[in-house]
């Protein structure tokens, strides 16, 4: 079975496959609405969400199956000490997918190991978010389009799993990526490492300071400085404004920018940048409904929409 760990699994035909499958879903959803009767999709969410959570029960819901979910880990046996392998091994058995987030970077693979259903990695920990990744690449493709892209990425880069899937993903593209970050908050070494080796050096580059290349950029993706990770306040204090955007900020940016955000977002974007053309952060968060029904679809009909043992 397949299982959905990272995008560093995703080709470039993979991942038009997918997007091409939500496309013709988003512009009739009716053609799929009983597709997948009696399937049913278990939830395992270790950590909190919105978005990808209720995206996924409601792409299931819309493919005409169901979800069964195992609620918070306050309200599951995993207060009593359950592991993670014998967690999943049970829900399997409930379920004909599984979708898993947990704050452990790792946690997906490791689990993966002990299920026969596809695993889906909904997050782990500073790891990777491969289903965000088809959302983001939906967007960028729907307002940009995939091919001479020139997109910043900026915030916290370091422990941000969204930027690290999207990062792999874009290195089967022709995308020029900048990475605008404080110091304390660079991609960690070996991603920087590998997405040379993936692709041509020169179309990635590290910045401190969003002003060089803003007007350049096609897309913004910006992430939330994650105040808790700093060991001083002051620290968070002398980086956070500057990543933070505004109309003002904009006013050298092209026209046609699209800014993205896998939400939630604090105070990096201001508000009054909500109604601008420039804003498609919750178009993108929408994104995630037909996007997560290409990607069951795909997965379940592999499957033949059920157990085969
Ligand atoms: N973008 C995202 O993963 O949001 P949630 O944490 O709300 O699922």
């Amino acid at each position: 079975h397949d299982h959905l760990i990272t995008s560093k699994q995703l080709s470039r035909a993979d991942i038009e496959t997918v997007l091409d499958r939500a496309a013709e879903i988003d512009a009739d959803p009716s053609t799929v609405a009983d597709r997948h009767a009696n399937t049913l999709l278990g939830l395992l969410f270790f950590e909190p969400s919105t978005r990808t959570k209720m995206s996924f029960e409601a792409a299931m819901k819309r493919l005409g199956g169901d979800v069964v979910d195992m609620g918070s880990v306050e309200s599951s046996s995993v207060k009593k000490g359950e592991t993670l392998a014998d967690t999943v091994r049970v829900i399997e058995g409930y379920a004909d997918a599984l979708v898993l987030r947990h704050p452990k970077q790792g946690a997906a693979t490791m689990a993966s190991e002990f299920v026969d259903v596809p695993l889906l990695n909904a997050g782990d920990g500073a790891g990777h978010h491969p289903t965000q990744t088809l959302l983001d690449l939906y967007t960028i493709r729907e307002n940009a389009g995939l091919d001479d892209l020139t997109i910043g990425i900026m915030g916290d880069l370091k422990y941000g799993r969204t930027v690290h899937s999207l990062a792999y993903a874009l290195t089967n593209f022709d995308a020029h990526q900048h990475f605008i970050s404080p110091e304390s908050l660079q991609l960690p070494r070996e991603v920087v490492y590998d997405l040379h080796q993936a692709g041509d050096g020169a179309q990635v580059r590290e910045h401190d300071s969003l002003e060089e290349v803003l007007p350049s950029l096609d897309v913004l993706y910006m992430t939330r400085i994650q105040r808790e990770r700093f060991p001083d306040e002051n620290e968070y204090q002398k980086v956070a404004g500057e990543y933070q955007i505004d109309l003002e900020t904009l006013e050298v940016a092209s026209d046609e920018l699209t800014i993205m955000h896998p939400l939630p977002r604090v105070d990096e974007i201001a508000p009054s940048i909500d109604e601008t053309e420039h804003a498609a952060y919750f178009e993108q968060a929408h994104n995630g409904v037909p996007v997560r029904m290409a990607l069951l679809d795909l997965l379940l009909s592999e499957t033949g929409g059920e157990r085969d043992e």
